[in-house]
């Protein structure tokens, strides 16, 4: 059995690949490689690496595989909101491109990852805090959520006899990646503590999420693509190992460091930074595939101390480590590099007349 991993390079993708080659998965990877493909260092002799964007694939990227696991685009609100445009290109409309070559080529199972975010109600409507599930009536408006909404929406629209579409929603992930990332909560927690000796919390930390190990995370896909059919055909699955207040996550977070002898402080800000707020049940996914998160908070944060020490992940500054901030490092250089195509190289003979029709 072979899977088309889109964007497999990335922070659950290199986590994902790694657990499909353990189960004896043939594994291609389609992906751009904004982050590079440090990620599959450990698997790349046994993985084919594909390197393109997904807006322009074509059914040849296809050949030979058997089931599709999209993580592919924008993965964030941030880097959605800094380009909506690009966002939307990647996010939904390759998204449904990719499914339609699936049903041209006849590769059935189209797993998708989609993101609770889309739950999101804002943390001042009180009335509407309560748990939600895939039955929920949801209306995203942010770039990122409702792009990914409106990609669920057009895969679950093409389901037929031949194209079984499967959603995962997944709350917000936490966990060491070989691809790291260290813009989401937990991570963040972590990196903070490790760098500076505190975590910050914003809005007295009374905001709600749902939350994910990246190894459960994996789990997931698994758990999705081995299914009988009719279980998952044009299902919606939430991917939820507990809802946290922010506040409780950084204790737990402080707890789980103390154990191994790391203190840290907690700093409160109580001003209000138009947070996020939801919290999402995912007892579906375990009552229909059995499927269970069982890795905890406080687990993954001491196994990510250990790992993030053991690869050398301690450069916290890095800006490869935050999407937003790699992606507009990108954009600035890519402004500069583009003048001469090189950088330590000699130009090519005759970029002088390019030069030359720069408009500024
Ligand atoms: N990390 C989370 O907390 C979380 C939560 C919910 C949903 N998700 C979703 O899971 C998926 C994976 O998230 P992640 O944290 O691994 O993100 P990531 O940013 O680490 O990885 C995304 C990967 O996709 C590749 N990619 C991006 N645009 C591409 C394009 N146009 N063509 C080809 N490849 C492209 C990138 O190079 C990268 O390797 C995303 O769809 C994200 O929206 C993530």
């Amino acid at each position: 059995m072979k899977a088309l991993v889109v964007g497999g390079a990335g922070y659950v993708g290199s986590v994902l690949v790694e657990e499909l080659l353990e189960r004896g998965y043939a594994v291609k990877v389609f992906d751009r490689l904004y982050y590079g493909d440090g990620g599959l260092d450990k698997v790349r002799e046994r993985v084919e690496l594909v390197v393109g964007d997904m807006r322009n694939m074509d059914s040849s990227v296809l050949d030979e595989v058997d089931a599709v696991i999209n993580l592919g685009g924008l993965s964030n609100d941030p880097t959605a909101e800094y380009n909506p445009k690009a966002n939307y290109e990647m996010n939904t409309v390759a998204t449904e491109s990719l499914a339609k070559f699936c049903k041209e080529v006849g590769v059935k199972r189209y797993i998708f990852a989609s993101s609770c975010s889309i739950y999101d109600v804002g943390v001042e409507a009180y009335e509407k805090d309560v748990i939600l599930d895939e039955t929920s009536e949801v209306a995203p408006k942010a770039a990122y959520s409702s792009s990914k909404y409106e990609a669920e929406r057009r895969l679950l629209s093409m389901m037929d006899e031949n194209f079984c579409p499967v959603i995962l929603r997944y709350g917000t992930i936490y966990g060491f990646s070989p691809r790291m990332r260290y813009d989401l909560v937990v991570n963040t927690f972590l990196k903070d503590v490790l760098s500076k000796g505190y975590m910050e919390i914003y809005y007295g930390g009374e905001m709600w999420r749902p939350l994910v190990d990246v190894q459960d995370a994996a789990r997931a896909y698994i758990a999705c693509l081995e299914a009988d059919e009719e279980k998952v055909k044009g299902e919606v699955f939430n991917v939820v190992y507990a809802n946290f207040r922010i506040s409780e996550l950084a204790l737990r977070v402080r707890e789980a460091l103390r154990e191994i002898g790391i203190e840290a402080e907690i700093k409160v800000d109580y001003g209000y930074k138009g947070v996020r707020s939801y919290r999402v049940s995912g007892k579906k996914i375990e009552r229909i595939l059995g499927y269970r998160p069982i890795v905890s908070v406080e687990e993954s944060v001491k196994n990510m101390v250990n790992k993030i020490k053991e690869y050398e992940y301690t450069d916290f500054d890095n800006p490869k480590y935050y999407n937003i901030k790699w992606m507009k490092l990108l954009e600035e250089a890519d402004e500069i590099i583009k003048i001469t195509n090189t950088v330590f190289e000699a130009p090519v003979e005759g970029y002088h007349r390019t030069l030359k029709t720069i408009k500024r």
